[in-house]
């Protein structure tokens, strides 16, 4: 039986902010979804209430042993005003698997589906318009149960909240990041929560972030913390290289993030009949590629960032520089077949669309 989801309507609507000005993820709209866990009631009183800011305990366990998950995806406005989501049960799904990674109780994931559609429902105006946006939704779970002891909390919230959009690096959504491949620090070992969409993740990564900032880089490229020889994945997104044809991506292996994007790619591209192979490949392969003139372009791809071409990649004082011009640039032909599936504007052969 479908569980009823309360609601508590704002007595004060925010102002909306023009496209141009939306970047992300620093507006929030009127309304948020909260649902809590105790062990006698389960998840429980799933409801929709004004955004607000929450009350916690100090000791709340999320402050300091960081049990927390989270999720990203958005919902789009099509050409003709509806609004849809882009395979929603994907994150639900995700969402659930990092539950049990991290010891939290696993969600109803047709509570959730219906959880985030009236939410969305309720906060349609808010899916801006504008070329390049979206209303970006995110889910995530913290530990609320005020302990001490090191062992997994017996609380926990569960929340949706929505942001208004634009591109996550600014500008233009197709503007070439510059990547710095990172050798200092490592992202995540196998049998660790590389592959889970946790929040200490990246807590961890910032360092190697802002070291890579200073150096006028956007993102690091994370190498495997065994040997710092195999490519994982970049700050915010999976990775992609294409080599005589040939689109690459690293294999899934424990310890890297399995983007919704990144399936979407390799879906996409097997259905264009374009080579593609997911396999452990180093960053020596990669600069090899290119000194040998093999190496045509790459890029990464996730909910945040999309498709993002990569301009300038970095390694151990050696630089690659893509040119973007090339007329079988693969990253622009994936952005455009993605987001005109996302918008409606063509058809979308997977039935990755549900439409709100
Ligand atoms: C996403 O692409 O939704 C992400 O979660 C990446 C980042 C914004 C943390």
């Amino acid at each position: 039986m479908k569980q009823v989801i309360d609601f508590v309507k704002t007595n004060r609507e925010k102002e909306k902010q023009p496209a141009e000005s939306l970047g992300f993820g620093k507006y929030f709209t009127d309304h948020m979804f909260v649902m809590d866990y105790d062990e006698t009631r389960g998840w429980h009183e799933p409801k929709v209430v004004p955004y607000q800011p929450l009350t916690l305990e100090p000791s709340s366990m999320v402050f300091h042993y960081g049990q927390a998950i989270f999720e990203g995806l958005k919902a789009y406005r099509t050409q003709d005003g509806k609004v849809q989501l882009f395979r929603p049960n994907k994150n639900i799904e995700r969402l659930n698997f990092s539950c049990q990674r991290m010891s939290i109780p696993t969600l109803d994931e047709e509570l959730v589906l219906d959880a985030i559609m009236q939410l969305i429902t309720i906060e349609k105006d808010w899916v801006p318009d504008g070329e390049g946006t979206s209303l970006y939704i995110r889910p995530f779970i913290i530990a609320t149960e005020p302990y001490l002891g090191v062992r997994s909390s017996k609380r926990y919230k569960f929340l949706i909240i929505l942001s208004p959009v634009g591109s996550y690096y600014g500008g233009d959504q197709l503007k070439p990041v510059k990547i710095y491949v990172e050798e200092n620090y490592v992202r995540a070992a196998k049998g660790g929560v590389g592959h889970v969409k946790t929040s200490g993740n990246y807590a961890a990564s910032l360092k190697a972030q802002e070291e890579a900032e200073a150096l006028g880089y956007d993102q690091v490229l994370w190498l495997d913390a065994k040997e710092n020889k195999y490519v994982e994945e970049v700050g915010s997104m999976n990775i992609f290289f294409k080599i005589k044809g040939e689109v690459v991506t690293p294999q899934l292996n424990g310890s890297i993030l399995s983007g919704i994007t990144r399936s979407s790619v390799l879906q996409l591209l097997e259905y264009w009949n374009v080579p593609v192979s997911e396999r452990k490949i180093s960053i020596e392969e990669v600069f090899d590629a290119y000194y040998r003139g093999e190496l045509e372009e790459a890029f990464g791809a996730g909910t945040a960032a999309v498709i993002s071409p990569v301009g300038e990649l970095s390694w151990n004082n050696q630089k690659i520089t893509f040119a973007q011009d090339r007329s079988d640039n693969i990253a622009k032909r994936l952005y455009e077949s993605i987001t005109n599936i996302q918008l409606g504007k063509e058809p979308d052969p997977f039935q990755w669309t549900l439409e709100v």
